[in-house]
């Protein structure tokens, strides 16, 4: 008790000079469960600066040698899960299971990584002049991929872990620099998985992790002249940092409103499993969540029913039991919830289960009948509420996918492939998943969104791509 992680800079684990902390506050418990470091502005020049230190001799090192450190940081990660989902489970009530599952996926994402980058980093491009008109062979240029420098890592709270070494580690195998400004509910943990990496023996300097207040750090950081490229995963100040930040590259996964498009000839019972799976896995608190139903009128109320019977089985509760509704991340993400619903209760949607909240605890709930002058046909609940629109055409649940201004990934259910084709096709989103919910991973798939879901492309190949730089040298001959 009383007790204040440390933030780990130049390699060491400190104390901020500020002499103050962060609370972070169980979900479950509403009490504080840890505390974090405040740390100042200072601070975070400091660590910009070891970074760039650090970073030039590490672009310098062997790429096969930065591959074998990551693969000992990824074998590390494994051996500390249960930590750290410790961790997960009470920071942000991830589910138990899930959250060994989180750890797990990222000493694998880690790995693979590795193995990508000395794939993809170690492979260069040569080309001759004499392709394009009017030239001669006397020009031979060779390219390379180098990297940017300090990438500053800000993963969001419900994958403080996986989305930080989704950010991690492609931008150390491609000879970059990291600071990692981790989320406040989810920061224990993310200190924790950042010890893995010091274990490991990289340099000191090459990554850091730097705790504290959005207000104090926030801009100070995504600001800073000696970041070189922003990744972050998050809501809507993805959108501000977007404004605000130099003439850097950026990578942003935002928010998304996934539509769940659903044919009259489609498989109700598969239907059903992928609507709860991916509307209220993690209490819905995931940016690839079915957060939309748009179900033809015909099979609506056979969905609905096969819906009500699943959800009438999860269990709710702690996420120390494993239970699969757990509460969600804060006290205001429930009130913003509960103003969702009461929103569509007052414009006549139809309660599938009654509206239950204890705390922070939410029942899962399923909204029929909604239309679109309600707030949930278009806002996030990020929370285990899923609304319900009754279409009479695939054409109208596309446009109701594209009037979004989010266009993360959308799922399609029928049996006529190419029905699932051209509607993929139509809808404005980043993926399209064809009988499936929509899901990240597997974590080497590309990953990204349309509109306000995001700029450019995640995924592992992707994110080194990204976290590079082409070089060219051109021999020029007699
Ligand atoms: O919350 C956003 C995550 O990127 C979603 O990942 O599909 O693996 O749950 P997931």
């Amino acid at each position: 008790d009383g007790e204040v992680y440390k933030y780990y800079s130049d390699g060491e684990w400190k104390k901020s000079s500020s002499g103050k902390s962060v609370a972070i506050i169980n979900p479950t418990t509403r009490k504080t469960q840890y505390k974090v470091q405040a740390c100042t502005q200072e601070e975070v020049n400091k660590v910009m600066e070891s970074a760039k230190i650090a970073q030039k001799s590490w672009a310098k090192t062997p790429l096969w040698k930065r591959a074998e450190l990551l693969h000992k940081a990824a074998a590390i990660l494994k051996k500390h899960k249960a930590p750290i989902a410790e961790c997960l489970v009470k920071e942000i009530a991830k589910p138990a299971k899930d959250a060994v599952t989180e750890v797990v996926r990222s000493g694998d994402l880690v790995s693979y990584t590795a193995e990508e980058g000395v794939r993809i980093l170690g492979e260069g491009k040569f080309l001759v002049s004499d392709s394009f008109a009017g030239n001669e062979r006397t020009k031979y240029c060779l390219i390379s991929k180098i990297p940017l420098g300090v990438v500053l890592a800000i993963p969001p709270f419900n994958y403080p872990v996986n989305l930080a070494v989704s950010k991690i580690g492609p931008a150390l195998v491609a000879g970059n620099s990291l600071v990692l400004k981790p989320p406040t509910q989810g920061a224990v943990a993310a200190l924790h998985m950042a010890h893995c990496f010091h274990l490991a023996g990289f340099p000191k300097g090459l990554i850091s992790c730097v705790t504290g207040k959005g207000s104090e750090i926030g801009d100070f950081l995504t600001m800073h002249s000696g970041v070189n490229c922003i990744s972050f995963t998050g809501g809507d100040t993805g959108i501000a940092i977007s404004k605000k930040a130099g003439m850097i590259p950026l990578q942003m996964e935002l928010g998304g409103k996934d539509a769940c498009i659903v044919l009259e000839d489609a498989d109700l019972d598969l239907v059903a499993a992928n609507i709860v799976k991916g509307g209220f896995s993690y209490s819905g608190q995931r940016c690839t969540a079915v957060k939309v139903v748009l179900v033809m009128e015909s099979v609506a109320d056979a969905v609905i029913k096969k819906v009500k019977a699943k959800v009438a089985k999860l269990t709710v509760g702690p996420p120390e039991d494993d239970c699969d509704i757990t509460p969600v991340v804060s006290e205001s993400s429930a009130n913003f919830i509960e103003g969702l619903v009461m929103d569509a209760k007052q414009k006549g949607a139809t309660f599938c289960q009654e509206y239950k909240r204890e705390g922070n605890l939410i029942w899962p709930l399923l909204l029929d009948n909604v239309r679109p002058d309600m707030r949930i046909a278009w806002e996030e609940p990020f929370g285990p509420v899923l609304p319900v629109i009754r279409i009479n055409s695939p054409e109208e649940g596309i446009h109701h996918c594209n009037a979004s201004n989010f266009g993360l990934q959308g799922c399609v259910f029928t049996k006529d492939i190419n029905k699932a084709v051209l509607i993929s096709d139509a809808m404005e989103t980043g993926t399209v998943q064809i009988n499936s919910a929509p899901a990240r991973g597997p974590d080497h798939f590309p990953f990204q969104g349309l509109k306000d879901s995001g700029i450019g492309s995640q995924g592992i190949t992707n994110s080194i791509n990204m976290m590079t730089k082409i070089k060219s040298t051109v021999i020029n001959l007699p």
